[in-house]
């Protein structure tokens, strides 16, 4: 049986009698530099999101507020995973098709890049994905 899919990762918890305090930094739970950070929010009831893959890029993704379900094919098997804390992060590499699905209201999805955006670095097809996974 191969590797799960879902990476999940344990963000180190700084936080103390005030409150909380999650990081993510370089050689601790990023194994990246990041070079781009975005934030998926306010998504509309029903609204589901991705539908594509990444040839080269690498993502840590926190939901940092709510609830999103995402789910990961590498071509022949699916997994899916639910984030609901800001105190776990999914790693995905390049080379898996991402969809998510079942945001809560108050969803706030953070994810860091390795990269800046390209959209040549998408494959949004997803039988063209099938065949870029078996190649
Ligand atoms: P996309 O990655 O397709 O969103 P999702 O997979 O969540 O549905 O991005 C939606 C649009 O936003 C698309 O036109 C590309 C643009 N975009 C940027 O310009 N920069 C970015 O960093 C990202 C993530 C998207």
């Amino acid at each position: 049986m191969s590797a799960s899919l879902i990476q999940l990762v344990d963000i180190p918890q700084r936080g103390d009698a005030r409150g909380q305090l999650s990081v993510a930094e370089l050689g601790g739970v990023l194994p990246f530099a990041v070079r781009r950070a975005y934030w998926i929010h306010g998504t509309k009831p029903g609204v589901s999101r991705g539908f594509h893959a990444h040839r080269q890029l690498r993502q840590l993704c926190v939901c940092v507020a709510g609830s999103v379900r995402i789910s990961l094919f590498d071509g022949a098997r699916e997994e899916s995973v639910m984030l609901a804390t800001a105190t776990q992060g999914l790693l995905i590499g390049p080379g898996l098709w991402r969809e998510m699905h079942d945001f809560s209201p108050d969803c706030v999805l953070m994810v860091f890049a390795d990269a800046e955006y390209a959209e040549s670095d998408y494959i949004r097809d997803r039988e063209q994905f099938i065949k870029h996974a078996q190649a």
